[in-house]
């Protein structure tokens, strides 16, 4: 079950999506201390501290179907990457990043860079609750020249430690034609993973019965995730694993074996789960990768290589 993303080798292929119960230092300690967690990745961060929205900020059904419009509730990017908690975590421990503005993030990522108990960063480009500020992954220019000022910082870095590993999180694309663009403009850059997708921006969940909306922030609107996500995150996965030369981690509706499997058949080389952890808590991580081993041994396979990627097409 070992894989390797970007520069980056993990012992499992689980690990949490940003967001889900990894704000505190005490959430972040909790993940690196469960059993089959690969890696730990950090709440979206900004440059100051905030609140976030206000409550109820997160809804789900129990089952896995989930809205949230948190509004980036986080410490401030200088807690994520303060010796305080790096010195507390041992697995990989990767930074979301996610300013406010481009010199925001320029600056979080330029100091980033200069933490070298921090394996990576997942430059957040997709997240879809602060009012105000469009998704930068649904506005290509403005992804390419962030991307651009953000290659120059992480190339400086690597000219002396190789090992660091520059990330990003994407939206999901629903048009082959987005695709191709995003590709491209990743492929101009040393982008070394990116992991698809964010849950799908500013759906609406309605409560029949009492006629309301189930959050509070900007109307009822959210993003949405869980099982209904599952088959936008195997396209994305898929596509932009073929079109670009980064490793794919899967995220979008993994609550069972079978589901990290498929994400893995599209070429997924790790993956994240959201909804999922938010509702069954840190048990979730052993029980899905036991599921999978299982669907391993039956199909006879002994390591992810095995069938990582190989989707098999209608000719
Ligand atoms: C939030 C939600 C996201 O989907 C994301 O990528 C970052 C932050 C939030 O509402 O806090």
């Amino acid at each position: 079950m070992e894989t390797q993303i970007g520069n980056i080798h993990l012992l499992s292929p689980f690990m949490n999506a940003s967001g889900v119960y990894c704000k505190s230092k005490e959430q972040l300690i909790k993940l690196d201390n469960t059993q089959l967690v690969g890696c730990v990745v950090s709440k979206s961060c900004t440059f100051e501290p905030r609140d976030g929205n206000p409550e109820p900020i997160y809804w789900d059904d129990g089952s896995n179907l989930s809205i949230n419009s948190s509004g980036l509730p986080n410490m401030g990017y200088k807690f994520y990457i303060n010796k305080n908690i790096t010195s507390q975590i041992n697995k990989p421990y990767i930074v979301s990043v996610s300013g406010l503005t481009v010199k925001d993030n320029l600056t979080i990522i330029d100091e980033l860079l200069k933490n070298l108990d921090i394996s990576g960063l997942e430059l957040n480009l997709s997240c879809p609750n602060v009012i105000g500020k469009p998704q930068i992954g649904y506005d290509f220019e403005a992804m390419d020249k962030l991307l651009y000022q953000a290659n120059l910082l992480v190339q400086n870095r690597k000219l002396s430690d190789k090992k660091f590993n520059f990330g990003l999180k994407l939206p999901p694309y629903f048009d082959m034609s987005h695709f191709d663009i995003v590709s491209s403009i990743i492929n101009k850059y040393e982008i070394d993973t990116i992991t698809c997708i964010n849950s799908l921006g500013n759906g609406l969940v309605v409560d029949p019965k009492s006629e309301t909306v189930v959050i509070k922030p900007k109307g009822g609107f959210g993003g949405i995730g869980g099982s209904v996500v599952k088959q936008i995150a195997l396209a994305n996965v898929r596509r932009l694993s073929q079109l670009t030369k980064c490793d794919v981690i899967g995220c979008g509706g993994i609550k069972t074996g079978t589901d990290a499997f498929e994400h893995i058949l599209c070429g997924a080389k790790a993956v994240q789960i959201g909804t999922q952890f938010y509702i069954e808590k840190h048990e979730v991580f052993e029980r899905i990768y036991n599921e999978l081993l299982d669907i391993m041994s039956e199909k006879g396979y002994k390591s992810l290589n095995d069938f990582c990627g190989k989707l098999k097409v209608i000719n």
